[in-house]
């Protein structure tokens, strides 16, 4: 049988280990503002029902019609979830939260699936980190996420981008504005592509997040929402804009965000990196004020978004940001100063190892000459040798590689001597 060698599936990719400390720094910043903000950390369930996303993210969604990966296994429609707030919802209804302690900021790391066409910024499984705030309309919450995300960029040491936001209104107003746009969109349909004429006698607002240039041309000028906003819902949208701004936080309000998901009322926001085109959306969320009522528990308020890594990491690359960020070496190489050491070497790695101290050591039997180089080159800290002089006396030496000073010293006292000496 012919060998081939295979590769990840399109749009999707290993972080090998030499990435791993640039996704480090992205995980612990973002679990680190989190927490500094009363946010726990929850880890929901990869794969969903279906429905679930129907439901919720909403039937004429791109990412229900075209983009979710689903499998079939006996009776049950299955999804890897495009997304994570739906299934945060799930968890938090089933764990029964929404009666004994409605007031949850959640948040969560984790891989997403979309079966989108891969592009700069966009793959098949992407890693979003997810903030969710359930059980409060208070505007409070709109301000505090946006501050979230916001400072997770400026973290990162990211300036120079874009907080849009807008509100997508509630209820009547909703529903006056999506009568509008109807009216709107009307005697252009046919000019439309296949996708919004579907779109528009099931879901009209989705026309306007038609990605198509053509159907973009046709839907500048629509009427944006603002100018059909309730009272209430104005004063819910100016409350949270005030409060960023009274925290320094410049906001631009952006009528033409509509988000791509059908669940999204009262603030919606995206931040941008103008800097990279036309997908330029490093993270976009909002507030989802019936979702939890829509999959079956009560009436309460919610608010959260989602960063992207894979943008977020281009924008750290050309920013040259990541250049400064690596991966601590081990501290001690141990070296055999010596033929028939092997077994000893081994043994001393395993004491290090026992007492916290990270070590390794080679394996291919190299030259003396040829462990120190390694030893060198790998950022050791330390070279601890073992000839079978030292073993005799009971012994090794200390090298410290930072300034190449040596010296003997009892085995027993390595231990202590190389916890003491820190970084
Ligand atoms: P979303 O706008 O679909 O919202 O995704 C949020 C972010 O995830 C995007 O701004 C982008 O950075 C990243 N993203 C989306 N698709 C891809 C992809 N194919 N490859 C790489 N990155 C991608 C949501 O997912 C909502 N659940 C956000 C939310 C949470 N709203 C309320 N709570």
């Amino acid at each position: 049988m012919e060998r081939r060698q295979f590769r990840a599936p399109r749009g999707v990719r290993d972080v090998l280990p030499e990435e791993i400390p640039a996704w480090r720094f992205l995980e612990d910043t973002a679990r680190a503002l989190a927490r500094l903000r009363g946010y726990r950390e929850i880890r929901p369930a990869l794969l969903e029902e279906v429905e679930l996303f129907t439901r919720s993210v909403g039937e004429v969604t791109d990412i229900v019609q075209k983009e979710m990966f689903t499998l079939q296994k006996g009776e049950s429609a299955l999804a890897l979830r495009p997304e994570g707030t739906a299934g945060i919802v799930r968890a938090y209804l089933e764990a029964g939260y929404a009666s004994s302690a409605p007031l949850q900021r959640l948040f969560h790391v984790g891989p997403m699936f979309r079966y989108e066409r891969p592009q700069k910024g966009r793959e098949r499984m992407f890693t979003q980190f997810d903030v969710e705030v359930l059980g409060s309309l208070d505007p409070r919450l709109d301000a505090e996420v946006i501050q979230l995300a916001a400072s997770f960029f400026e973290a990162l040491g990211i300036t120079g981008l874009e907080v849009r936001v807008n509100s997508m209104g509630d209820g009547d107003d909703r529903e006056r504005w999506r009568e509008a746009v109807r009216a709107f969109l009307a005697p252009t349909m046919d000019e439309h592509c296949e996708d919004c004429r579907r779109r528009f006698e099931r879901n009209v607002l989705r026309v306007l997040d038609c990605k198509n240039p053509r159907c973009k041309e046709l839907n500048q000028g629509a009427p944006g929402i603002l100018a059909f906003l309730s009272d209430e819902n104005r004063a819910h949208f100016e409350q949270a804009q005030a409060l960023l701004v009274s925290s320094g936080r410049r906001v631009v309000v952006d009528p033409s965000i509509v988000r791509g998901l059908d669940y999204y009322t009262r603030t919606v926001f995206e931040i941008h990196a103008p800097a990279l085109g036309a997908r330029s959306a490093l993270c976009g969320g909002g507030r989802y004020d019936h979702l939890v009522a829509e999959l079956g528990g009560p009436e309460l308020g919610a608010v959260g978004f989602a960063v992207g890594f894979t943008p977020t990491l281009i924008v750290l690359r050309e920013l040259g940001l990541l250049e400064a960020v690596s991966d601590e070496p081990t501290r001690v190489f141990v070296v055999a100063a010596g033929d028939g050491l092997e077994s000893e070497v081994f043994r001393l790695a395993e004491e290090l190892r026992a007492g916290s101290i990270a070590a390794v050591y080679d394996v291919e039997r190299r030259s003396l000459k040829a462990q120190m180089k390694l030893a060198g080159k790998g950022g050791h800290r330390f070279a601890v040798l073992l000839g079978g002089d030292e073993l005799a006396r009971g012994t090794v030496q200390l090298k410290d590689l930072a300034n190449g000073e040596q010296h003997e010293l009892a085995r027993g006292e390595l231990l202590a001597r190389l916890s003491a000496a820190g970084g």
